[in-house]
């Protein structure tokens, strides 16, 4: 199939293309009738005129989102004509041969806005239409974009992207886990994993040094603006490094991406500003400080790097780990770990980097030692069996001679959010999950068969 994209037709006055597109508005002057055609690159005006009176009457059928091939001639426009807002402005097509591939029903939503004004339940529903207007379609782009230089970087930089599971096991992050029943194994689940945590370590004690993935993550916490139920971490882990190393490497990266992908943003702050969480709390009241000199600027872009959380808080009957049970603490307290002393006190490798106001990633240097990771249990009070029956196996893989290793996860979504001045991450998300977790185009989450249950050995409690 000859195709042409439509951006590219700028270009190529006095030739003859075929496009292939949707027809984006039509605007009927009886005589002149004028449609604009959309393809994912872009937008051009077709004039149809009533000499070539077969296409003509074709035309006059068209209507909005109809699918269409057309043959034409590309000429310059009149001057007065030209539209500098699109950079298709300054031609428009002469239909030769115009070809209805599909009709489309009525969009039950205009395409041709940025979308905002609409109910979101009802984009979320049609979001293939959704994703059609050009706000949504070059989210789409940018991500892949970001993606794919995430991607180039890592990979100059020795690393090498690794899938881990889905299937796995209940892993204590902090939120609840999506499980699985297990047809096999009656009364057993598996557990979506929250992140890839425990698998980017064990890559780590396998020798693998530098791993990363876009790594789906999957919580089962309350939905909000910035959340998700399903969401999206760069993830990130090397072998034989300080905090020093994470965070060079990921300043680096952040920063990059905004000079190639974003070069129209300004970053407030080079190095990235750094608090302790003690500072943090006691400056901005929050960890997350938003630094920004003018929050009315859409291409500020101020980061900062929060350090030295405690590592355990209270709770009500003993101790509970602030961030990661995996993280080692600062060298310094280490001594108080092991002896499980003044633990309040401990601080912990962890770092936060935030963006805007957003926390937009975390991690943190390990604790690679069998002793150190069983501390950190002891200390939430957990007994020695529940230690073995949760953690044996990231103990045993720790005795087999685990390097030093450290890691980090970005929000993606979070990150992408903002780069774009989107309101919230559902924007940059091809198919999200509503505020109460729902899919309304799939209808999901949705009863199952009695036949399917019990293959599961699932009982439904009404
Ligand atoms: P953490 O739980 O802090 O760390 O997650 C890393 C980053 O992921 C983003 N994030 C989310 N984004 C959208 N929806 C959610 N529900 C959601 N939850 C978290 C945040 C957060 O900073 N394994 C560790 C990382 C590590 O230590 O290497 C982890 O998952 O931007």
């Amino acid at each position: 199939m000859k195709r042409t994209s439509i951006v590219d037709i700028k270009d190529l006055v006095g030739e003859t293309v075929d496009v292939y597109g949707w027809v984006h508005t039509r605007r009927d002057h009886g005589k002149l009738i004028f449609i604009d055609i959309r393809d994912r690159s872009g937008m051009a005006q077709v004039v149809f005129t009533p000499g070539n009176k077969d296409i003509h009457e074709l035309a006059s059928q068209l209507r909005s989102e109809w699918v269409i091939h057309l043959k034409g001639k590309i000429n310059a426009r009149p001057d007065k004509m030209v539209n500098a807002d699109i950079p298709t402005g300054k031609v428009e097509i002469e239909p030769i041969e115009l070809e209805i591939l599909n009709k489309s029903e009525t969009p039950p939503f205009p395409i041709d806005t940025n979308g905002l004004e609409i109910g979101e339940e009802h984009r979320m529903k049609y979001r293939y239409l959704d994703l059609r207007r050009e706000r949504m379609a070059k989210n789409m782009v940018t991500r892949h974009k970001l993606i794919k230089f995430i991607r180039d970087y890592l990979d100059d930089n020795g690393f090498l992207e690794i899938e881990t599971p889905i299937l796995t096991k209940s892993t204590p992050e902090g939120a609840r886990d999506y499980v699985v029943p297990s047809r096999l194994y009656s009364g057993s689940f598996y557990a979506l994993p929250q992140s890839p945590q425990q698998y980017k370590q064990l890559l780590m004690v396998a020798g693998l040094e530098k791993y990363f993935q876009i790594a789906r993550c999957f919580r089962d916490e309350d939905t909000r603006g910035d959340r998700q139920p399903e969401f999206t971490q760069l993830d990130l882990e090397m072998s034989f490094v300080e905090r020093e190393d994470v965070i060079r490497l990921n300043e680096e990266l952040l920063i990059s991406i905004v000079k190639n992908l974003y070069p129209e943003k300004k970053i407030q702050e080079i190095p990235f500003p750094r608090f302790s969480y003690k500072e943090a709390i006691e400056k901005y009241g929050t960890d997350k400080p938003d630094l920004r000199t003018d929050k009315d600027d859409p291409n500020l872009l101020a980061f900062c790097w929060v350090i030295d959380f405690p590592f355990f808080e209270k709770t009500n009957d003993g101790w509970t780990f602030t961030h990661n049970p995996f993280s080692a603490p600062k060298p310094e307290f280490m001594d108080d770990l092991l002896k499980m002393e003044n633990i309040g006190d401990i601080l912990t490798t962890q770092y936060d980097v935030a963006l805007n106001g957003s926390e937009i990633g975390g991690g943190s240097i390990r604790n690679h030692t069998p002793e150190g990771l069983k501390a950190v249990f002891k200390i939430m009070g957990f007994s020695e069996e529940r230690i073995n029956q949760n953690f044996g196996h990231m103990l045993e893989a720790f005795s087999f001679g685990a390097p030093p290793h450290g890691g980090i996860a970005w929000g993606l979504d979070r990150l992408v959010t903002l780069l774009n001045n989107e309101p919230n991450i559902r924007e940059v998300i091809a198919f999200p999950k509503t505020g109460d977790a729902r899919d309304l185009m799939m209808d999901s989450p949705s009863p199952l068969d009695q036949k399917q249950l019990k293959e599961l050995h699932i009982k439904i409690e009404k």
